[in-house]
Order: structure tokens, then C-alpha cells, then sequence
């Protein structure tokens, strides 16, 4: 039985074909640079980011149809037009959907981290998922991620290593890049835990 496909909330990003790469301009129609924000809980980060930066394009993936839901309204009513939600599985958001070299900078911040051993093939820094970033990713394009979680951030300087194709850039609070880059939910609550925040910041090398 065919279902009738939900309508979607002001800001939603819904593909009309979800086994068909997107072309870059079906996100946005502006050519300002784009971010993605992977598995964005709340949306603290990318709300903010989106008010920040207007000049940049932004797309928050999350697969909470709740989350997403009040997402797209607080959008709605600060007026962002520069920001889109898509509700999807992160992986296949990444491998199948986003247009090849189209982000400038992807956010993955406090995913899941699958503590346990015969979980860790759930972690998405990993091989494919690595293989199918750097397409998405412009020439020097980055990927910042962040964890509290010690072994996963072990665990994903491996992949990154092991993967190869990317190289290391400092996490420099004082660079341009950098000197705008809010908490995010989930960092806000660790910090005032006192746990450690791990974090690494990757670039698609230009040639
Ligand atoms: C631990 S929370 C972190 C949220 C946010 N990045 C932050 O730092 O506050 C992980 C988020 O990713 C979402 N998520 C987990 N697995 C996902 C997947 N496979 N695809 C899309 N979203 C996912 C969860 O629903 C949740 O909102």
C-alpha cells in the first residue's frame, strides 16, 4: 500500500526521488557555500550557525521526525532561509544524496558512539562512509567532528588514518574558521559534567 507522502514542515527539505542523487541546486538555489550538520539533535548548533553565517547555506540532517519538526519552526520564525532540514539516516544521506563535491564543511558532532564491540560496524567514521565524504566534499572542503567519547575518537583517528586521503588541520579557536563555532547541545551538557571534549578537524586536499 502506497502511503500519501507527508506534507513537509516550512524549511523541510523532502527529495521528490530518494534513490537519485541530488543536483545542488535542489537544496539551494543560491551558490553560497554549504554545510551539512549531521544528526543535529536540537539544531543549537546549526541554528546558530545559520544567524551567524547568512552568507552560507545549511543543511541539518536528522532522523527525529520530532526534532526535525521543531527545527524547521524555530527557522520559520527567525526568518532562515539558509537552512534546511532533511530527516534521513546519516550514512545514506551522505553515500547516496548529497551532490558530489558540493560541501565545504560537513559537522559531525557527539554521534552515537556504539560502545559496544559487536556495535562498532554501526560507527559511521569508517571506510565507505569516509569514501563517500570525500566526494561530497569540495576540494579542500573539512570535516570536523567531535565526541566525548574517548575510544570512539581513538577509534576514528584510526579510520582517518587507515583511509588516508584527507590531512589534519588544528582545531584553532583563534583561526577565522574557527572563532565562531557554538556549543551544541550535548556539548554544553557534557562540559557541565566535566567530561572531555575530543575533537578533530580534516580537509579534502585541493588536487
Ligand atoms: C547524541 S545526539 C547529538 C546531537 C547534536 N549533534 C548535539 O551534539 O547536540 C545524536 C543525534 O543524531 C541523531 N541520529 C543518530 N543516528 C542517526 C542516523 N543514523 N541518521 C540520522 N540521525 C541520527 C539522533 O537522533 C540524535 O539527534
Amino acid at each position: 500500500m502506497n502511503l500519501p507522502p507527508r506534507p513537509a514542515e516550512p524549511g523541510e527539505f523532502i527529495p521528490g526521488d530518494y534513490f537519485r542523487r541530488l543536483s545542488p541546486h535542489e537544496l539551494f538555489t543560491t551558490d553560497s557555500p554549504l554545510e551539512i550538520d549531521l544528526g543535529c539533535g536540537d539544531g543549537t548548533f546549526v541554528l546558530e550557525m545559520a544567524r551567524q553565517f547568512p552568507d552560507r547555506n545549511f543543511l541539518a540532517v536528522e532522523r527525529l521526525l520530532g526534532r526535525v519538526r521543531r527545527i524547521c519552526k524555530r527557522a520559520s520564525q527567525a526568518g532562515l532561509d539558509n537552512l534546511r532540514v532533511l530527516r534521513l539516516e546519516a550514512r545514506y544521506t551522505v553515500e547516496w544524496l548529497l551532490p558530489h563535491a558540493s560541501v565545504s564543511r560537513l559537522h559531525l558532532l557527539f554521534p552515537d558512539p556504539w560502545p559496544k564491540a559487536r556495535h562498532h560496524r554501526r560507527r559511521l567514521v569508517q571506510g565507505d562512509f569516509l569514501h563517500a565524504l570525500r566526494k561530497a566534499l569540495i576540494p579542500g572542503g573539512e570535516f570536523l567532528f567531535k565526541t566525548d567519547h574517548e575510544d570512539y575518537f581513538e577509534w576514528a583517528r584510526e579510520e582517518l588514518a587507515l583511509f588516508g586521503h584527507f590531512e589534519s588541520l588544528p582545531w584553532d579557536e583563534g583561526s577565522d574558521e574557527l572563532s565562531f563555532y557554538p556549543q551544541t547541545d550535548f556539548e554544553a551538557q557534557w562540559r557541565a559534567g566535566g567530561r572531555a571534549v575530543h575533537q578533530l578537524r580534516m580537509r579534502n586536499p585541493s588536487t
